[in-house]
């Protein structure tokens, strides 16, 4: 600020000077002489004044780097010769040229626009920031202002009507906020091209003004907040080259009149939410190339495109577009980008599409085409990224691919595709990413897989792929996933898998892989964090070779043979969340050591050989604290239940999630946790684990003693099965607390007294199993247990009431409260929970039962976002939103 004053007041006293000057010459008798020496003085004097206006923005600007332009303006050069000036003839100063130089600073706009001949202000790229002072009104003979990309956030852009002889203006992307003038741009008929886009302003409809500049052959207004429609005399400008309207918030229908710019190259108008069909006009901007309609609500097809043949990129995704493609796009020879996804197009592609063009990218994913893929899109060596994941096509994967060595992503994964895999497909040199997944493909995987120097994501599971798993895999060293579940892979996992020293996740679930697992997997370098090795035949002991500091996350090998000892080794997975060695051999007592991984959620123990007792002993410490899930079903633990433990289950007790939308258990790019929960009598495979899923499953073991009272903590607890073992005593009344409870199954057990009368309030309770026990009186009315049959009671021949057939003597039906201290502490907070209920019970609780558990186990559609991208960045020049618009996705 103080740098400005100073200058401001300089420039002030300089200004008189030169009116004098140019006063003298009116003398008429001196004329000649006069002329000559002012005209002279004049010269050096509007240089010198030039030269120390220009000295004066030198030391007003820094410059943050030193390589750039001020380095020049010394006074041993003269000011013409500076580096970012022009002179006119007269040597006065025309232009300033200093864009991209990393200047900071405020401009001195009120010396600069003394420069009597100034017409071009460029400093573009700079990190200049506010005000903009209201002297750029005097800059009147300005035909260029540049000031785009700088950081005047928070300030406006000032009243600049009187700059009525620019041609190019640009502001955009410098955080200019505010109002814009739109009045200003009234006297600019002449403006060729106008530049505000990437500026927050204050929300506006299309300007009017603008549509007056019949010159303008450059409109960028993206992402500057336009609201409303577009005005139908956008026709009127004729001369339009370049119309970018994209990230505003414009709907309506596209205006047929945009038909009458056929000088355009360029039209952008994605992420808004126009809505109606591609309007009739467009087939008359032949001169199109680069065309971007993306994230809108268009709907109709494609056929006013057919003829817009010097296209070479467009790009459509994610609206509501349908019909079939144009065969026409097939003829495109400059055709580069065609981005689709995301639509509702169905037949079949173009069978030459990309064949005579040097295409780079075709995404077709997630509409309904039908037919094979295209055989020559890879025809002109240039293809790098072929996407159609998510139709129905059907086929072979054309032999030809095999020699795309540009590409870098193969996705066609969901779709219906047949016959063996081209040899030369694993080993494409420059392919990141091979997702042939879900599909119908054979044949093994080849050893040319070593070629694949930079495949990073191997996602080949849920198809018929046979044979070995290739040693040479190992020689893909830029391998971080290898998922290759469902499929018919055999033989043994080779011990070179170790060598892929950046492997993060394994998957090879679900095949007939035989032979022991390889001892160095446990021993792995420091990148592993899931192994998937479910469903599998393999054997022998697991390698007790978990090395410390390993970031393990997840281990599954459930569904094996493997026997042995529990490794103990397992400690040193400290980042362990989800342990899964059910339906195996394993030989052990309980591995209580686990109570100290911190994060633990999921631990299957489920079928096994496990014995003896767990839980109940005399350490401290927070055991299990973040389980969600446990399941050591079917194993012959003894001793009382592990009250420690269920003091300690603290992710099964506090609802953390608060009102969020529930999350899902450790998502990494390409693996989702998945396990098999005995639910309601049924297996059901929760594809993706929602963290607010709880469930404990210690069925079938040899637990004996009482249910302790100290179970109604777990207050999320979705599903109980403590079925199949001895326990004893009564029914704790505390279970009431278990308001999520949808599944409570307590049978064959030799539980005595009455069913507690408070268990009614558990609304969400779908699934009760009290069968084969010896418990007696009358059931317990209303809510829920309305619905429950016979079948839940049976075996247990001291109960009456509904539904059995046997009806309670009067003196039964006033039950006492069980004995419990639990519950008298708790009474109060028990009464208020029960208010809560009874307002549930008004939806009907069948309902609420279906939602609930429509939640936990479909909810499992995967969002795009993670199954699609560009090594990591974003696709294209768009950003890649980390969520889907609502309204904007079929489904
Ligand atoms: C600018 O520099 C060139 C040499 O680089 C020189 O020939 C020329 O005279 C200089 N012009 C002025 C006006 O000083
Ligand atoms: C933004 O302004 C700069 C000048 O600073 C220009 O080079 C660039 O092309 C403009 N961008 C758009 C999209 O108009
Ligand atoms: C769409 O435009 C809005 C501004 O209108 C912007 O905030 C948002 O990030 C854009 N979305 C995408 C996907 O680019
Ligand atoms: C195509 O452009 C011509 C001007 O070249 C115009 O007269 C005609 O109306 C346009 N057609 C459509 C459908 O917009
Ligand atoms: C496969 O595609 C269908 C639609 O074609 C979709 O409903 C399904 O969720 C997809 N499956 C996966 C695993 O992405
Ligand atoms: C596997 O890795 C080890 C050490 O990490 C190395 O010595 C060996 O040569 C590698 N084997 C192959 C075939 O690359
Ligand atoms: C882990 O591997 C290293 C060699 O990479 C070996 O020296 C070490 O003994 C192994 N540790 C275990 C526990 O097997
Ligand atoms: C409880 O576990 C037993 C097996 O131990 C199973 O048969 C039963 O279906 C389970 N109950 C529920 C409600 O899932
Ligand atoms: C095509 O897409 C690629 C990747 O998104 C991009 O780098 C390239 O510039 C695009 N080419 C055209 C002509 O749009």
């Amino acid at each position: 600020m103080i740098k400005v004053k100073a200058l401001g007041n300089m420039t002030s006293s300089k200004k008189p000077t030169r009116l004098r000057k140019v006063a003298s010459m009116s003398r008429p008798l001196l004329y000649p002489f006069y002329l000559l020496f002012g005209f002279f003085s004049l010269l050096s004097g509007i240089q010198s004044d030039d030269l120390q206006i220009l000295m004066k923005l030198k030391s007003t600007l820094l410059q943050t780097s030193n390589t750039i332009a001020f380095i020049s303006w010394e006074s041993s050069i003269s000011m013409c010769n500076f580096t970012g000036i022009i002179c006119n003839s007269d040597g006065s100063v025309t232009e300033i040229e200093l864009s991209y130089q990393n200047l900071t600073g405020i401009l001195p706009l009120d010396s600069i626009c003394q420069l009597q001949s100034l017409e071009k202000l460029s400093f573009g790229f700079n990190n200049l920031h506010g005000p903009i002072m209201d002297d750029l009104k005097n800059c009147v003979r300005l035909q260029y202002l540049d000031l785009g990309n700088n950081l005047f956030t928070g300030w406006s852009v000032p009243e600049i009507s009187s700059l009525s002889q620019l041609r190019y203006l640009h502001l955009n992307a410098s955080g200019f906020s505010g109002i814009f003038p739109w009045k200003s741009l009234q006297n600019m008929t002449g403006l060729v091209q106008l530049s505000l886009g990437d500026n927050p302003f204050n929300p506006s409809p299309f300007p009017n003004e603008v549509l007056q500049l019949t010159n303008l052959t450059w409109l960028y207004l993206s992402n500057c907040n336009i609201q409303g429609t577009i005005p139908a005399e956008i026709g009127n400008l004729k001369e339009l080259i370049n119309l970018e309207l994209a990230d505003n918030n414009m709907t309506g229908k596209i205006p047929v009149e945009i038909g009458n710019l056929v000088n355009l190259w360029q039209l952008e108008l994605y992420n808004n939410s126009f809505t109606g069909k591609l309007p009739v006009g467009l087939r008359n901007l032949t001169k199109l190339e680069m065309f971007d309609f993306s994230w809108n609500n268009l709907e109709g097809d494609l056929f006013e495109l057919r003829f817009l043949n010097n296209l070479a990129s467009l790009q459509l995704f994610q609206n509501e577009l349908s019909g079939q493609v144009p065969a026409e796009f097939g003829e495109f020879t400059k055709l580069v980008n065609l981005s689709l996804f995301g639509n509702s197009f169905t037949g079949p592609l173009p069978q030459n599409l990309g064949s005579c063009s040097k295409t780079n990218l075709i995404d077709v994913a997630d509409n309904f085409f039908t037919g094979s893929i295209p055989p020559d899109m890879c025809k002109q060596g240039t293809m790098k990224w072929l996407i159609v994941f998510e139709n129905y096509l059907t086929g072979e994967i054309p032999a030809s691919y095999a020699n795309c060595s540009t590409l870098r992503q193969f996705m066609v994964n969901n779709n219906s595709l047949s016959g063996k895999v081209p040899m030369g497909i694993w080993g494409l040199p420059n392919v990141i990413i091979i997702d042939i997944s879900l599909n119908d493909l054979e044949g093994p995987i080849t050893s040319d897989i070593k070629n694949a120097k930079s495949l990073t994501y191997l996602l080949a599971g849920n198809n018929r792929l046979s044979g070995e798993l290739p040693t040479a895999i190992s020689e893909a060293a830029s391998l971080k996933s290898i998922k290759l579940n469902d499929n018919t892979l055999a033989g043994k996992i080779p011990y070179m898998i170790c060598n892929v020293s950046f492997l993060e996740i394994l998957d090879i679930s679900n095949n007939s892989l035989s032979g022991k697992i390889p001892e160095c997997l446990g021993n792995f370098s420091g990148h592993l964090r899931v192994m998937d090795l479910r469903m599998n035949n393999l054997c022998g002991a697991i390698p007790n070779t978990f090395a410390k500091g390993n970031q393990l996350r997840t281990l599954v090998f459930n569904d094996n043979n493997l026997e042995g000892l529990f490794p103990i080794s397992l400690i040193n997975c400290t980042n362990l969340e989800v342990l899964d060695l059910g339906n195996n051999m394993i030989n052990d007592f309980f591995p209580y050591w686990l109570e100290y991984l911190p994060n633990l959620k999921v631990l299957v123990l489920k079928s096994n050989r496990f014995r003896g007792p767990i839980g109940n002993h005399n350490r401290r410490g927070m055991f299990f604290s973040e389980l969600h899930i446990l399941d050591l079903s079917y194993n012959e633990f003894t001793g009382p239940l592990p009250i420690n433990y269920f003091e300690n289950f603290n992710a099964m007790a506090i609802n953390d999630e608060g009102k969020l939308e529930p999350q899902y258990m450790g998502e990494v790019k390409y693996y989702q946790d998945s396990v098999v929960v005995t639910l309601k009598g049924l297996e059901i495979k929760l594809q993706r684990i929602l963290t607010i899923f709880t469930t404990i499953d210690l069925s079938n073991n040899k637990f004996r003693g009482e249910i302790p009272e100290v179970l109604g903590r777990l207050t999320i607890l979705r599903s109980l099965n403590l079925s199949h073992n001895s326990l004893t005593g009564h029914i704790p009344s505390s279970l009431a607390y278990l308001s999520a409870l949808e599944s409570l199954d307590l049978s064959s057990n030799r539980l005595i007294g009455k069913i507690p009368m408070q268990l009614t309030s558990l609304t969400f309770l779908a699934m009760l199993n009290l069968s084969r026990n010896q418990l007696t009186g009358p059931i317990p009315q209303g809510n829920q247990f309305g619905t429950f049959e016979n079948n839940s009671y049976d075996g247990n021949l001291g109960l009456c009431g509904f539904p059995l057939s046997s009806k309670c003597g009067t003196n039964e039906l006033t039950q006492p409260a069980p004995p419990s201290t639990f519950q008298e502490d708790n009474d109060s907070l028990f009464a208020s929970g029960f208010g809560w209920k009874a307002v549930s019970i008004g939806y009907g609780c069948g309902l609420l039962f279906g939602l609930a558990m429509g939640y936990v186990v479909f909810k499992i559609r995967k969002p795009k976002w993670l199954v699609r991208f560009i090594e990591g960045k974003q696709k294209g020049k768009k950003r890649r939103p980390n969520n889907q618009r609502p309204g904007q996705r079929r489904n």
